[in-house]
Order: C-alpha cells, then sequence, then structure tokens
C-alpha cells in the first residue's frame, strides 16, 4: 500500500504520516516548504515531494514521476487572517484559503484518485473543521475564508463519495474534524495533541470496511459520524 499525505511536513499531517508508516504504509509526504519536507521526511524516513497545492501543473508532473498512491490524506491547510468577517476579509487572504484548502483539495484528488478510481480499491480523506460544519457552530460568523472553505471541503467530500458509489466501488471518500489540537496552526493550548488530533484519520486510513455494512462519504470526528 502507498500513501500520500499533503501537510505531512508539519502538524497533523506529519502525525498521520507517522500513523501509517507504524502501520506498514509506505508513505510520501508533500508539503509547500522545501526545509520544512526534507526536516520532516527526514525524522520519519519517508519520501518527500516540495509542492504548492495550488500549482496544478507541478502535482502532474510530480504524478507522472511516481507510481500511484492507494491512500491519500489531505491535511494540508491555513488559516485565514483574525478580523476576517465577511466585509473586513481582504481580497488576497479569501482567494489564499480558498486556493489552499479548498482548490487546493481538488487539484491533489483530480490529480491522484483517477488510480483508485480504476483499480476499485483506494481511500481518500479530507482535514475539515467543525468551523466548516454547517450544523451547531459551524457558520456562525467570522474567519469567513477559513470557515467557508471547510464548508466547501464538506460539499467536495460528499459530492466525491456519490460520485464513487458510497464505497460499493471499493474507494471511501471521508472528512474528519480533528478538533483543537496542539500544532503551529491549533497553537501550544489546545487541548489535545497532534497525535490525537490525527488518530480518527488514521482509523479512517487504515479500518476494514465492508461495503453495505460500514458507512463511507461522511464526516467524523473520535471515529463517530457527525452532522456535516
Ligand atoms: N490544528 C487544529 O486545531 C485544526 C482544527 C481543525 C481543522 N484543522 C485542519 O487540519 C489540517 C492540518 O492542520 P494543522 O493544524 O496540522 O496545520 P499546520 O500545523 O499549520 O500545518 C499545515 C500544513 O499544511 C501545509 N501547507 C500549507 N499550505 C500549503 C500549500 N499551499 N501547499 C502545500 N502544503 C501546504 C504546510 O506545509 P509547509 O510545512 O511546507 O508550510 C503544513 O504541512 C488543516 O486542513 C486544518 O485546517 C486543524
Amino acid at each position: 500500500m502507498r500513501a500520500l499525505v499533503t501537510g505531512g511536513s508539519r502538524g497533523l499531517g506529519y502525525e498521520v504520516a507517522r500513523g501509517l508508516l507504524a502501520h506498514g504504509i509506505d508513505t510520501t509526504i508533500l508539503g509547500q516548504n522545501a526545509e520544512n519536507v526534507a526536516k520532516a521526511s527526514r525524522e520519519l524516513g519517508v519520501s518527500g515531494i516540495t509542492c504548492d497545492v495550488r500549482d496544478y501543473n507541478r502535482l502532474r508532473e510530480i504524478k507522472s514521476q511516481h507510481q500511484p498512491f492507494d491512500i491519500i490524506v489531505l491535511s494540508h491547510g491555513v488559516m485565514s487572517e483574525k478580523m476576517s468577517k465577511t466585509i473586513k476579509a481582504t481580497k488576497e487572504d479569501w482567494d489564499r484559503t480558498i486556493d489552499i484548502n479548498l482548490s487546493g483539495v481538488f487539484n491533489v484528488v483530480n490529480t491522484f484518485a483517477d488510480h483508485m478510481v480504476e483499480q476499485r480499491q483506494g481511500r481518500v480523506i479530507v482535514f475539515s473543521a467543525c468551523l466548516g460544519r454547517m450544523s451547531g457552530p459551524g457558520n456562525a460568523g467570522g474567519l469567513a475564508p477559513y470557515r467557508i472553505s471547510k464548508a466547501g471541503v464538506n460539499a467536495f467530500v460528499r459530492n466525491f463519495a456519490h460520485e464513487t458509489g458510497l464505497g460499493a466501488r471499493g474507494v471511501l471518500v471521508d472528512a474528519i474534524c480533528p478538533n483543537h489540537s496542539q500544532t503551529d496552526m491549533g497553537g501550544p493550548n489546545a487541548l489535545r495533541t497532534a497525535a490525537e488530533g490525527a488518530e480518527t484519520a488514521i482509523w479512517l486510513a487504515t479500518r476494514d470496511f465492508t461495503a453495505g455494512v460500514d458507512q463511507t462519504g461522511l464526516l467524523w470526528e473520535d471515529r463517530e459520524v457527525v452532522e456535516w
């Protein structure tokens, strides 16, 4: 089994990569900062790819140079500026956040997931956020670019899961909410460690699955399904 973990150079993605390795999965990480990628690759003992997920052409190039992946975990992401209410948000902040958090997910899945569909086996797990949920506190105002990018991610996951047959054709597609975790994005005072925040993604990537019995195409938190 071969896995690609975007955002694997730091934070939750790094912990996901570590967890997949512990399951014996041949794992490659991807990040945008060459130094971070090199450091994480060295520490984990995995291959690293430096690429901005906004760069669609570069992703296609990378695809042509690598063996196909059976698992893709999309853990890359950026937070929007603190004062990013809809009227206050800058156009730059909106574009950057949507381009990385949402279009970046499309770019990676569109590039790498065709192999899974063809071989009728694969897993796509995307880090969403509670702030992107349309139920509960999700879209209750503030951090507009971030919240809306994650609501878009939820829609992306649900749509792609239906396009691939909700597990009936061997491809599982799910979103996860890691909860507030200690990373560069989450800050040092978050309640859970990065390893705890990564746990459900690792489980989704490696769990046993029986079509018609187990569920996919959903938003998960702590191994439980939550409302979108
Ligand atoms: N931490 C939390 O409390 C929390 C809560 C809810 C949801 N999430 C979500 O969980 C995911 C991981 O968050 P995190 O806390 O681990 O964040 P983080 O510590 O800030 O790490 C972000 C990762 O994304 C990569 N990245 C950022 N922009 C990129 C780009 N344009 N192209 C390629 N890679 C890029 C970074 O790569 P470089 O190292 O190369 O910069 C880094 O590996 C994100 O989607 C985030 O929205 C986090």
